[in-house]
């Protein structure tokens, strides 16, 4: 059942827009129609992998990418069939075209060309991060600017959202995501994955205070942040705990998982309050804070937040947990918001591996070699 927001009507000039979404491990096709800060979704399939990368711990980018590709037709086939809508009525069709693993961004992308070519619909290639970033615009009709904690398994960082293509990042990880240290964990542990829900439920049934884990960059200004230590820690505190007792109980499980978590929502919260600050100097007036991606699935991390926002005076929102996580839903808007700009792309399309959103913001430290990944 879709939230009553995604329910509302059509204003002005409405569009149709098939949206597409392949960057990681699932597999996604939807229909969303309507018109700039006011559009509802027709339609939205995900299809996971999970299961694929189980035995793994991990996703491997060259199952990921075989599945996408016997999987993409069946997906698109189904969010058209269950929007009650054929090619021939869409406005176009949106892609994410990175960034994200590359085997499967590309077998998105040919998927998107080969049925724009055969239906002469136009093609829209859509930067994944812009998707999660623009998702409070498709579920509240937010307005820009806001700012955004994008928090996902291969990103973290804090944005001002000011447009379909205008992003300024005010911080961000200086080396692995959240997300990645919620799987790493979970992996540690003997969890299953993706970690992040594993962890969470978990760690329910512990207690936070029994370990403590580092929170990095904590005292320092600004809004950078660091989780690669969180799991060195864990690691080193598992260790200790297998050393001890020669093995974890469900206790001691519980107990790190509560401690891991309890240490990212600080991070996480003194972070939020920093970049808040950081806007407040440029606009004071109804600042609003959006969190998006996978990891703003977790309770504990959006009730940290939106008590911090409250005590700020700053408005809140998260999208609804099926769209916090990857979806192509989020791919259509941002197409939609790019068409509605004129934007069109052609056969001339390729894949993106690394494509920030904020072209003029510092690679982060720890982004590699080949540059900023986002
Ligand atoms: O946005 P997303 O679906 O994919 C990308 O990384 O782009 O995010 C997936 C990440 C995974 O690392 C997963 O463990 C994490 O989001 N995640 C969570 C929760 N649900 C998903 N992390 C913490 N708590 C959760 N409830
Ligand atoms: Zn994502």
């Amino acid at each position: 059942m879709l939230p009553a927001t995604l329910l509302g009507c059509n204003v002005g000039a409405s569009l149709r827009i098939l949206g597409i979404e392949s960057s990681c491990d699932d597999t996604g096709a939807a229909v969303i129609e309507g018109d700039v800060g006011a559009a509802k979704i027709l339609s939205n399939i995900v299809f996971g992998q999970t299961e694929l990368h189980a035995d793994f711990g991990g996703v491997v980018p060259e199952i990921a990418a075989r599945a996408h590709a016997e999987r993409l037709d069946h997906v698109v086939r189904s969010a058209l069939s269950e929007s009650g809508t054929t090619l021939a009525d869409v406005d176009a069709i949106a892609v994410t075209s990175g960034p994200g693993l590359i085997g499967g961004v590309v077998a998105g992308v040919m998927c998107a060309k080969g049925l724009a070519a055969g239906s002469g619909k136009p093609l829209l290639g859509v930067n994944h991060l812009a998707g999660h970033a623009l998702t409070p615009r498709l579920t509240d009709g937010v307005a820009y600017p806001f700012v955004m904690l994008l928090v996902s398994g291969g990103h973290c960082q804090f944005l001002i959202v000011r447009g379909p293509e205008e992003f300024n990042r005010l911080g961000g990880t200086i080396d692995d995501a959240p997300g990645e240290a919620f799987d790493k964990t979970a992996k540690l542990l003997g969890l299953e994955q993706p970690g992040g829900p594993a962890v969470e439920r978990v760690a329910r049934d512990g207690n936070p205070k029994r370990f403590t884990f580092p929170r990095p960059l904590l005292a320092q200004p600004g809004c950078d942040m660091s989780f690669s230590g969180l799991k060195t820690a864990l690691l080193r505190a598992r260790d200790a705990v297998i050393e001890e007792k020669s093995g974890v109980t469900p206790q001691d499980r519980a107990d790190l998982c509560a401690g891991f978590q309890a240490a990212v929502v600080d991070v996480l919260r003194a972070k939020t309050k920093q970049a808040l600050n950081i806007y407040a100097e440029e606009n004071a007036s109804a600042p609003l804070l959006a969190v998006a991606g996978g990891v703003a699935a977790n309770g504990p991390i959006r009730e940290a937040l939106q008590t911090l926002c409250r005590d700020q005076n700053v408005a809140f929102t998260a999208p609804p947990l099926a769209l916090c996580t990857d979806n192509a839903a989020m791919i259509g808007y941002a197409g939609l918001e790019r068409f509605a700009l004129g934007r069109r792309d052609d056969m001339t399309l390729s894949a993106r591996p690394r494509w920030p959103l904020d072209p003029n913001a510092a690679p982060m430290l720890g982004s590699g070699k080949k540059g900023a990944k986002a």
